[in-house]
């Protein structure tokens, strides 16, 4: 009997037989009955500079040692959050940029959607409040991240979600300005954007997206928040997306590769102009954040990241391995039951099974559990078949990928016309 409730799980076919990973080392986890198996999904994209990393394990526990925690609401703070909160405010191409910390990127999202609304407030603007996403993004699960989140299945059931937001295509410009001239601007707070869409199934933007929505942005006034909670810290090759698009976002929410997972923690950068009000003069109460904001061990796994991000050169490292990953992937293309191979912007990628695939019994958890078996993590995302590995892997690790899903596929195909 399990006790332990799995997020976005159906717990009917996952308890009594949950798979207990128990120990990892570079791209390699191992589970507690002794599978070695290689993670092509970096745990939930995150673990970007592999796992076993001693020395962030040691300045987390240094600090933990020297203060476990202390809360960073009034006028408290740690050497570690302001740190952090510079050192990310220098790295991130938002102008003068002001660092409200979060356990993780859904908090950090709410923060993002509560500081769009305040800021139009306190600027003398309250009508201004409307907040649009983009079908199959995702953006956590709080209340305004799951309302703005464009996954349909995540919006079933949970009655009325948070009013003033809409969504429209991930893919069409015209289409978000079509919405935002039927608000009419002057309605609109903030359009958030995932720079490549992950979750709902790794969809690159189009050519010249990103840079067209910062344009509409601009011209329109509406705050253009871009959740890089996956993208950030090298997935995309650069520090943050927004530089590989050369676009300077008003937020930029981060999360997951900025600890590589070693601590939960995530946050928003925001433009000086957006934490203008609320510093200077007068200054004015933003009320929101977390009991766990600027927690100092957190902090400090994420100085440690960063250190052995830029050390390692793992930007660098992202940006020639993105070639190698759609290379290696392509080939899958050739099989009946692959319908295509989304990859080539980051070092993360999507199989799409076929429909007529899919159809024939060869599904997606099947093929997973069936690549698991051979020794690969992917990641199942609808119809597809996850990627984002550590940032530390090798172009012969990256090969062990497209093998095992290439024999994954056969054999999920024999099994199936056997039981037929
Ligand atoms: C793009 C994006 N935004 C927000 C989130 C939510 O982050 P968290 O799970 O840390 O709350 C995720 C999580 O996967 C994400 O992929």
């Amino acid at each position: 009997m399990t006790r332990l409730w799995h997020p976005f799980t159906n717990m009917a076919t996952v308890a009594g037989r949950e798979f207990v990973v128990d120990r990892a080392e570079g791209v390699w986890v191992w589970t507690e009955d002794g599978q070695r198996l290689l993670d092509a999904t970096g745990s939930l994209w995150y673990v970007n500079v592999g796992h076993g990393r001693v020395e962030i394990a040691d300045a987390v526990r240094e600090q933990l040692v020297k203060l476990d925690s202390y809360n960073i609401f009034n006028d408290y703070a740690n050497r570690p959050a302001l740190e952090l909160a510079d050192r990310l405010a220098g790295l991130a191409p938002v102008a003068d940029g002001h660092v409200f910390l979060t356990p993780g990127g859904g908090d950090g999202i709410e923060t993002a959607a509560k500081l769009a609304r305040r800021f139009w407030a306190v600027e003398g603007a309250p009508e201004r409040n409307h907040l649009i996403g983009r079908a199959s993004a995702f953006h956590g699960a709080g209340g305004f991240g799951t309302t703005i989140g464009g996954i349909e299945a995540n919006l079933q059931d949970i009655g009325p979600l948070v009013g003033g937001v809409s969504r429209v295509a991930y893919d069409s410009l015209d289409d978000l300005r079509a919405e935002i001239e039927r608000l009419g601007s002057e309605r609109v707070a903030a359009v958030f954007v995932e720079p490549v869409v992950g979750a709902g199934g790794v969809l690159p933007p189009p050519a010249g997206y990103i840079e067209g929505v910062a344009a509409l942005c601009a011209e329109t006034g509406v705050l253009f928040v871009l959740d890089e909670v996956i993208c950030a810290f090298g997935r995309l090759g650069h520090w943050f997306a927004a530089e590989r698009f050369g676009v300077e976002p008003d937020m930029i929410v981060f999360a997951k590769g900025v600890t590589s997972g070693y601590q939960p923690l995530g946050g928003v950068i925001a433009a000086g102009r957006l934490a203008a009000p609320f510093w200077t003069g007068d200054g004015d109460y933003f009320r929101t954040g977390q009991t766990y904001s600027g927690h100092p061990a957190c902090c400090a796994a994420a100085l440690v990241n960063l250190d052995i991000i830029e050390r390692e050169g793992l930007l660098a490292r992202s940006r020639e391995l993105e070639g190698v990953l759609a290379d290696a992937l392509a080939p899958l293309t050739e099989l009946d039951e692959v319908s295509e191979v989304r990859a080539g912007l980051g070092l993360m990628a999507a199989v799409e099974l076929a429909p007529e695939a899919i159809g024939a019994g060869i599904t997606v958890p099947a093929v997973f559990e069936a690549t698991r078996a051979e020794g690969v993590i992917t990641r199942p995302l609808g119809t597809s078949l996850g990627i984002s590995p550590p940032l530390t892997i090798t172009a012969e690790e990256i090969g062990l990928i497209p093998a095992a899903i290439g024999v994954a596929i056969e054999a999920v195909a024999k099994a199936g016309s056997r039981a037929g």
